[in-house]
């Protein structure tokens, strides 16, 4: 199920579920010449980071080869992060990304599926918190 995974990737790429995730900082410090004082709270922004055309090729596109095999290890973990990162990143992540393929995998051995005239072809998503 090697493609399925590639897939399940690509939509949380696109579609991130949390479209944002915060860490609140809790001494001064500085990254790489920025300086947070304590008290910060850092907002990371997932659904920018994951259509950011500095970072990913076309990326109002559904490529689902960007986690191939030979390309996912190319990610940077701090910019694909659909599950957060960290200690307290999600602790269901496997258990929901088990519950995705399995999902797809029931409907799709049940139904097929074509577009119709229609059907609406848009990658667009909305930007709730920026
Ligand atoms: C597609 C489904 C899911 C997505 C996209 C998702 C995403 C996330 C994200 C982004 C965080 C914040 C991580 C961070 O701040 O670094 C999180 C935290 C968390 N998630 Fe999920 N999650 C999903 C499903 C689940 C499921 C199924 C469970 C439980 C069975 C779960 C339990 C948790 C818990 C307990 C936390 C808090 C972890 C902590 O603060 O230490 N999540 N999730």
């Amino acid at each position: 199920m090697e493609y399925l995974d590639m897939v399940v990737n690509e939509i949380l790429r696109m579609f991130p579920i949390a479209v944002r995730i915060d860490r609140f900082c809790k001494k001064d410090v500085e990254i790489h010449g920025v300086s947070i004082p304590k008290g910060t709270t850092v907002a990371v922004p997932i659904s920018v980071l994951h259509r950011d055309p500095q970072l990913w090729p076309e990326p109002e596109e559904f490529h689902p080869e960007r986690f191939s095999k030979k390309n996912k290890d190319s990610i940077n973990p701090y910019i694909y992060l659909p599950f957060g990162a960290g200690p307290r990143n999600c602790i269901g992540m496997r258990f929901a990304i088990m519950n995705m393929k399995l999902a797809v995998v029931r409907v799709l051995q049940n139904f097929s599926f074509k577009p119709c005239k229609e059907t609406q072809v848009s990658s667009s998503f909305c930007i709730v918190f920026y």
